[in-house]
């Protein structure tokens, strides 16, 4: 459960993460242009570290990991907690990282639908939510494609060249997610219904 299993985009697919993949995401943590954009999952280290995060997150109940593949190459990694807690069952994205130097060619897009076309269609979950900097142009442009809409925001959290952003809230409900895109490019069925 806590590392996630096959997700197929048209472009992308999320599949398990390997110790092989661990080099680059050391690399993609210390890249300035992932840091500026977002907070990394964990500090770039020496290998022995990083194969210890991932037994760590391989026994982790509530947080799962993927890594995101094109053509068989590792091109970024998503990671998101699912559950329940408190009400209806929800996803919360944690990180969403595309390798910097494949930024701009729709992989993106390709697997954030991808992925929630299994929370909402396949996971039947009720709820999506996520926070990004105000500044994420990128983010922000998927988030608004698949639906998201901003619910609170918490002003000038972050600090950098001289000037603060604000941190923007994002949900999603599940209606949302139907109403834009249950009866187009429909990856899995809706539970209980039977195949056409
Ligand atoms: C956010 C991120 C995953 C997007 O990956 P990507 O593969 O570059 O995304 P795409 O190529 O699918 O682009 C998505 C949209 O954003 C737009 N976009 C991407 N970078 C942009 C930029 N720097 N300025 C303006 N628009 C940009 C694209 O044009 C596209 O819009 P379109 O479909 O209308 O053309 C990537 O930038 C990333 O890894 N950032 C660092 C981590 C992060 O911020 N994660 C999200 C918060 S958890």
């Amino acid at each position: 459960m806590a590392l996630g299993g096959i997700v197929i985009g048209k472009r992308t697919t999320l599949r398990t993460p390997t110790e092989d993949d661990l080099p680059s995401y050391s690399r993609w943590m210390a890249d300035m242009r992932v840091r500026r954009a977002a907070g990394v999952w964990h500090q770039p280290a020496m290998p022995a570290t990083w194969k210890e995060r991932l037994k760590e997150q391989a026994k982790e109940q509530r947080a799962v990991l993927w890594s995101i593949e094109t053509e068989g190459r590792l091109i970024g990694l998503v990671r998101a907690r699912l559950g329940s807690l408190e009400g209806p069952p929800a996803a919360h994205l944690q990180h969403f990282i595309v390798d910097p130097d494949q930024w701009r060619k729709g992989y993106g897009l390709d697997a954030a639908l991808a992925l929630h076309r299994y929370f909402f269609d396949y996971l039947d979950l009720k709820r999506s939510g996520f926070e990004l900097r105000a500044d994420n142009v990128a983010a922000l442009r998927i988030a608004e494609r698949l639906g998201y809409t901003e619910f609170g925001r918490g002003h000038q959290v972050h600090y950098r060249d001289g000037a603060y952003v604000d941190e923007v809230w994002l949900v999603m409900q599940r209606e949302a997610w139907d109403e834009r895109w249950a009866e187009k490019e429909r990856e899995y069925l809706p539970l209980g219904k039977a195949p056409r």
